[in-house]
């Protein structure tokens, strides 16, 4: 049995030593090196070369080292065989963790506190109860859920909207394009968990930004995205900062990566960059995850539907 392993990006050496001491008893192959293209049974990929896995004739499945297909589906040669994503336990913790740390330091007021330090100031900054600011997140599939979870434990108000309704304890839920004004009136800190797709690119806009209510101590609405750089349009999130709209964007996906240094937010005071790293892919725990899926499918059995990709809806 031979498992493929084509990795742009990241480091291909540390995903194949992975593998092959997880499932010694597979035939691990590199992509980067020549191989036979009838061998490839299973391939484990992250963002590999377009065309490539479209030459291998006894392909069975795909699995996507990551959460987010978007990089994968690009590719029109992409064959029709199952695709796998990511959920596990470990990237998952991850994205919470950066969603709940970037909620609490706006929250909390991190950045005026770091200014009066620099003052050598003892100064108290009001800090109103999570219970008086809305997070509205925006994409309830498995990351939102547990953002949600984690959030609400912390006593935040909560809100939400998805593609279709999501029933979410402690979460008021909103769906659809018809309910968006609604989502957005009710959100002071906007939380984006959203797939790449067509119907997503491009909706963070000013439009968007405008309908948001915004919380008094944090200086209006805030954005926080997380999902991919395509539905976002920077030149929008630089003018509605500017003009008051937004209080600030912490955002960790950009229209293109790396970010340009060109690029303004950069170098502005209400932008917080992370370098797509939310919740990064670890390979041990991911690795174990591919290899369970790779023999439940030897095995004839069925893979989780929440990590097999709908083509048609893109995610
Ligand atoms: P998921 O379980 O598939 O959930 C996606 C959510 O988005 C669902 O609630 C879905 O609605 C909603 N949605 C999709 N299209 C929509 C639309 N047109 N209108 C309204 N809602 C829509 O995905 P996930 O595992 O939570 O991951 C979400 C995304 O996070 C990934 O696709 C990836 O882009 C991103 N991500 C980023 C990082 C990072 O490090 N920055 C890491 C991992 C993942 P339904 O519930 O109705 O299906
Ligand atoms: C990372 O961006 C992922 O999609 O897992």
């Amino acid at each position: 049995m031979t498992l493929l392993v084509a990795i742009e990006n990241w480091i291909p050496e540390l995903w194949l030593d992975r593998f092959r001491r997880l499932a010694p008893d597979l035939e691990v192959i590199d992509a980067r090196a020549p191989f036979d293209p009838a061998a490839a049974r299973f391939a484990a990929v992250w963002k590999p070369k377009p065309g490539l896995l479209a030459g291998l004739p006894k392909l069975e499945a795909i699995f996507n080292l990551g959460a987010g297909v978007d990089a994968l589906l690009a590719d029109p040669t992409l064959p029709h065989v199952p695709v796998v994503r990511i959920v596990d336990p470990d990237l998952t913790a991850r994205m919470t963790e950066w969603v709940v740390m970037n909620v609490l330091a706006r929250h909390r007021r991190m950045d005026d506190h770091r200014a009066a330090q620099g003052r050598a100031e003892w100064r108290s900054i009001h800090q109103p109860a999570a219970g008086s600011v809305t997070v509205g997140l925006m994409g309830l599939g498995v990351l939102g859920k547990d953002a949600a979870a984690v959030l609400g434990r912390l006593g935040f108000d909560l809100v939400g909207w998805s593609r279709s309704r999501q029933v979410v304890a402690g979460v008021e839920t909103f769906a659809g394009a018809a309910e968006l004004p609604a989502f957005l009136a009710r959100t002071d800190v906007l939380v984006v968990l959203l797939p790449a797709t067509p119907e997503t690119r491009g909706m963070l806009n000013r439009d968007l930004f405008r309908g948001l209510r915004g919380a008094e101590h944090l200086g209006g609405p805030v954005l926080i995205n997380a999902g991919r750089g395509s539905l976002q349009v920077e030149a929008d999130i630089v003018a509605a900062l500017d003009a008051g709209e937004l209080a600030h964007a912490v955002l960790d996906v950009f229209e293109v990566e790396p970010l340009p240094k060109t690029s303004p937010l950069w170098a502005h005071p209400k932008v917080t960059i992370t370098p797509h790293c939310a919740a990064d892919s670890d390979a041990d725990a991911l690795g174990r995850r591919v290899i369970g899926g790779i023999r439940a499918l030897m095995a004839g059995e069925a893979i989780d539907p929440a990590e097999v990709v709908d083509r048609r809806r893109g995610y």
